[in-house]
Formats: C-alpha cells, structure tokens, sequence
C-alpha cells in the first residue's frame, strides 16, 4: 500500500505473484479484490468515510485506489470478523451445508454452486498430480511453503506445516521429495502420483465444496469477485464455518475444463474459486502475517 496525496494505493509486489501456478493471474486478483474488502471494513470498523476505485494499471502495478467517500462503506462485517476468519485444512466435521446459509450466501452478491466433496476426490488427486508432476510449479510451492520452524520466514509468511495440517513427520517427508536435488528424481520415479495420493482423504467425508462463477473478462471483475470471496468467507466464519480452498482444480486446465462443463457454465461465465467449507474439527492455526514495520 502506498500512500498518495488524499488516497491510499493498493499495489502489487510481483516477487510475490506466482506467474506460474497463477498464470491467468486469477488467485492474484481475487486476493488483491479480497484485500480491498477487507481494508474497507476495517475502515468503516474506526469510522473512517472510505470507498474503492477499482481500476489496474498493469505498467504501474496498481490494483485499486481507496479514496474518501461521503459515508462510511456499510457492511455487515466487522473487523473482529476479519480477525476471526480463518482458513482450516484438516479434517471437517460430516455434514452438507444447510441452504439457509448457502441463501444467506447468494444474497451477498454471490453466484455459488455447490458440489459434493466425494464428487471431487478423483478430480483433485488428477489436479494433484498435475500440480506436483509441474516442475515451475513445485518451484513455486517450496519458495512459499515453510515445512520446517527453522525456515528463516517460518513465522513470516508463507504456508507452514501446522497451517497445512501436517505432521512434523509428513513434513519432512515432503520437504525431502520437492527438495531442489531431490526433485528431478521424485519426478521421474511417479513421486507425483505418491504426493498426490497423500491428499485423497481429504474429501472422502460427506461435505460440500463451493465454487465462486463469474466473469473473468477483466482484472477489475475478478477483483470485484475477491471482494465477494471475502464477504462469502466472513459470511461463514461468523457461522463457525472454515473454508479450505482447493485452487489447483482451477489452475490444472483438464480439471478446470471439466468442472466448468459439469456446472454447465455459459462461455462467459468461469470458475473463479473452490473451496470445502464445514465445520473444522480442530482450531485452525492461521498464517503468519509479516509486521506492519517489515512490509
Ligand atoms: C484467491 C485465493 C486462493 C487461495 N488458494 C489457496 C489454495 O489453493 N490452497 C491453500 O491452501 N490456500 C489457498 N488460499 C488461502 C491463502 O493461502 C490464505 O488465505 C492466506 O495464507 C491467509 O491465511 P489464513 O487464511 O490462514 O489467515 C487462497 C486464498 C485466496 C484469497
């Protein structure tokens, strides 16, 4: 964020962008779209009369403007909701999501299609493999991950092993086989269909998955998407409701293809996120934040 005479802009750090595993830039948007919610609910939370211009400068790495307005932005979040939600990826309590959320869900803006967790067990392990069969990607996912507490970023950024859910054990396990020299060797010996195999469980329970449709055709859609993401999510959380999302089934192209054909979705309509959501059945620990003085 950088600070302009009467606004706030919102940019974005391209070390941090994953060109390859987010090659449409979909996850980058919808999370800089998730970041514009969420500043201005928090604004609105201390009083503070603030809206969004969204409108990307790609040559400038802008994504928004956040300038001010004649009223406070009005939402139903506050910022103990931003501060509660959090995203759960081990196990979940059984049971489908019960329409009166998934209605209370739509009213918020949100075109929401709802799929059974089992449906998806194949699917996930095919994007599974895809994703750890992908070397540029696998390069990506150890740059970002923190399997170990002594990673010199371990608390902050990044996805570490408790956030993940994993044992210090499966940890290890994995470290070893996408480890930079240990890679091309995992690669060649079908460690992709092994890593993958590790998250069939996952969606073996009766659960729901749900999958965020919308126009894609600009960057300033699917931010405006993320800002819906992010209410979707606050939305749940204030239900006790985690969300895990899955976004390799979108970012694997066979498994995005055919996920948009069994939603039967019109050519300009796309899915944008997936992700199970339920009730997790252990307090979810959340991500590192880097320090405000670090940024
Ligand atoms: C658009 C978008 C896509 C995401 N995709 C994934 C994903 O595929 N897998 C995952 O584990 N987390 C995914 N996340 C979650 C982020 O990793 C997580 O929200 C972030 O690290 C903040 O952590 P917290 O929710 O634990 O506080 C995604 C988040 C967003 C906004």
């Amino acid at each position: 964020m950088r600070s302009a005479p009467d606004a706030v802009d919102v940019h974005w750090d391209p070390a941090r962008a994953l060109p390859d595993s987010d090659p449409t830039r979909r996850d980058l948007f919808l999370s800089l779209g998730a970041f514009v919610e969420t500043c201005l609910i928090v604004a609105a939370g201390a009083g503070l009369p603030v809206r969004a211009e969204v409108a990307v400068d790609r040559t400038a790495l802008r994504a928004a403007r956040l300038v001010p307005a004649p009223a406070v932005y009005e939402s139903p979040f506050t910022p103990e909701a931003v501060r509660r939600r959090r995203c759960a990826r081990g196990g979940y309590a059984p049971g489908a999501l019960d329409p009166a959320v998934l209605a209370a869900l739509t009213a918020l803006g949100a075109d929401l299609r709802q799929v059974p967790t089992r449906s998806l067990v194949g699917p996930l392990a095919e994007a599974d493999r895809w994703m750890f069969g992908t070397p540029e990607v696998v390069a990506e996912l150890r740059d970002w991950m923190r399997l170990s507490p002594r990673h010199p970023r371990y608390h902050l950024d990044g996805l570490t092993d408790r956030a993940m859910a994993m044992s210090r054990v499966e940890a290890a396990g994995l470290a070893a086989m996408i480890g930079p020299r240990a890679y091309p060797v995992t690669r060649r010996l079908g460690g992709p269909v092994l890593l993958a195999a590790a998250s069939k469980g996952l969606l073996r329970y009766d659960g729901t998955v749900l999958v965020l449709v919308g126009s894609a055709v600009t960057p300033e859609a699917v931010i405006e998407q993320g800002r819906t993401l992010l209410r979707v999510w606050l939305a749940l959380s204030e239900r006790g409701l985690a969300v895990h999302p899955l976004s390799q089934l979108l970012d694997c192209a066979a498994t995005s293809t055919a996920l948009a054909a069994r939603l039967g979705l019109a050519p300009d309509e796309s899915p944008l996120a997936v992700f199970r959501t339920g009730r997790p059945l252990r307090e979810p620990v959340r991500s590192a934040r880097i320090p405000a003085s670090q940024v």
